[in-house]
């Protein structure tokens, strides 16, 4: 057993449920039927797909998809979107935000297939990530995909052997560690000069050059991405961009070509209260740093688009009362690994209006597996929850669904995309059957 990982103590008091939908314009609590995402009561949803379930809200994804969209443009900046599916990789959300002009941001093998399967385009496909296997790269060069973010000079070397070997031109930009604190969590912070992310800014431009030099690579510009959930304002985004700018200018004195510029770095949303900067910010700290260079600019959030868009939806399996009152969900870390790995604090708001109306006390809320790090929230306070009723964890859209396990032969949880009135299970219920799936005994083990 894991020691206990401990939760974020919160000096000022929680949310109320109210300010929580409140700020979360697909929820509301309706007097008759609860909880509902959009038109739909998660009641009618569990009904169908039982509990836990991941609940994401269409309307959602489209207006935050829209919001960041319009904000860029609003700018006058000439951007182009491209969604990081380790956010959320479900068919259905990436289909929706390819309709709203979305493409993705892909780091892995499995998820370049999951965005062809959901008919993203190979020319909408950006591939990001530290260390990219051979065969991973061979797939992104038979695909021809838009971009392929290189991350050291050995990866260079790679692309370069493999592109000219199976007689392709890799299109490259070059990852940059700008080496600015964005002041998020340890876990998720990206582009300090101890991350492993990207090449030191200093040692960028020689590279730069010798990957234009290199055979079966076309240099097509530099990415950088300093961090997830940003909420500590603009400057750290201002500083990495203001050092891609730079590079820019040297890569163009140096006579080398730059088509464009991939501009990462996830801005927040607030779980809890946090203050966190909106696109229009964003929008308008990439213009004053990269705005005057005359090139397109990518960017790659995840969080921001897909997570506020989802819940995970849970039953409540036992109340436990004692020195310590425990509401034991049927949700656990293996679903939602959010509060476990980095002490991440989640809404928690009861479905029914009964409970939603009901006096309140301090629980802490956990879930089954076998882990005292599997704790959602403490001393939380909540109305009494006996066995049957329901919860929701606000804000669950991204980095649940896509880091859940099947840890103590848990099933993955379904997912639901609900469209105004309507809703579709765009994701089964994982079956005990698929957990020992590929698994076998061998005969010299015996029976
Ligand atoms: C290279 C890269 N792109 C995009 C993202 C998505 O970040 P976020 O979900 O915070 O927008 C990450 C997350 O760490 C990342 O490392």
């Amino acid at each position: 057993m894991a020691a206990p990982t401990p939760l974020a103590v919160h000096a000022d008091p929680d949310p109320s449920f109210a300010e929580l939908i409140a700020g979360r314009p697909h929820l509301a609590m309706d007097a008759r039927d609860g909880l509902m995402v959009e038109e739909v009561p998660l009641a009618r949803i569990a009904a169908v797909v039982g509990t836990p379930a991941w609940v994401y809200s269409a309307g959602s994804l489209r207006r935050r998809a829209r919001a960041l969209n319009g904000a860029l443009s609003g700018a006058g900046l000439d951007a182009s979107v491209h969604f990081a599916m380790k956010a959320n990789d479900n068919l259905a959300v990436l289909a929706l935000l390819h309709r709203e002009g979305l493409g993705v941001d892909v780091v892995s093998e499995g998820e370049l297939r999951l965005a062809r399967a959901a008919h993203i385009p190979a020319s909408r496909i950006v591939f990001s990530g530290v260390g990219k296997t051979d065969r991973e790269l061979r797939l992104a060069l038979a695909e021809d995909i838009l971009q392929i973010n290189a991350e050291s000079a050995e990866e260079i070397a790679m692309i370069s052997a493999l592109a000219t070997s199976l007689g392709r031109v890799a299109r490259v930009a070059l990852r940059v560690n700008p080496d600015v604190d964005a002041k998020t969590h340890a876990k998720i912070t990206t582009g300090r000069a101890e991350n492993k992310f990207g090449v030191p800014i200093d040692a960028a431009l020689a590279l730069y050059a010798r990957m234009a030099a290199a055979p079966g690579i076309e240099a097509v510009g530099i990415a950088t991405h300093i961090g997830s959930q940003i909420t500590a304002g603009m400057a750290a985004y201002r500083a990495a961009y203001a050092r891609l700018a730079e590079m820019v200018h040297a890569i163009r004195a140096a006579g080398l070509p730059i088509l464009r510029v991939d501009c990462g770095g996830g801005l927040g949303i607030p779980y809890r209260d946090e203050l966190a900067p909106l696109p229009d910010a964003l929008a308008g700290a990439i213009k004053t740093t990269l705005g005057g260079l005359g090139l397109p600019v990518m960017l790659e959030p995840g969080r921001w688009i897909a997570g506020p868009a989802g819940l995970l939806l849970a039953s409540v399996i036992i109340e436990k009362k004692g020195a310590r009152r425990f509401v034991i969900a049927d949700a656990a870390m293996n679903d939602l690994a959010r509060p476990a790995m980095y002490e991440a604090w989640h809404g928690i708001v009861p479905v029914s209006p009964i409970a939603y109306h009901a006096p309140l006390s301090p629980a802490d809320v956990v879930g089954p597996v076998c882990e005292t790090g599997d704790t959602f929230a403490r001393g939380r306070d909540l109305p009494a929850l006996p066995a049957g009723e329901m919860i929701a964890f606000l804000d669950a859209g991204a980095y649940g669904a896509t880091m859940s396990s099947t840890y103590n032969a848990r099933p993955l949880a379904p997912e639901v995309l609900v469209d105004g009135a309507r809703f579709a299970v765009v994701r089964d219920r994982q079956s005990y059957a698929a957990l020992a799936h590929g698994q076998r005994v061998p005969d010299w083990i015996g029976t």
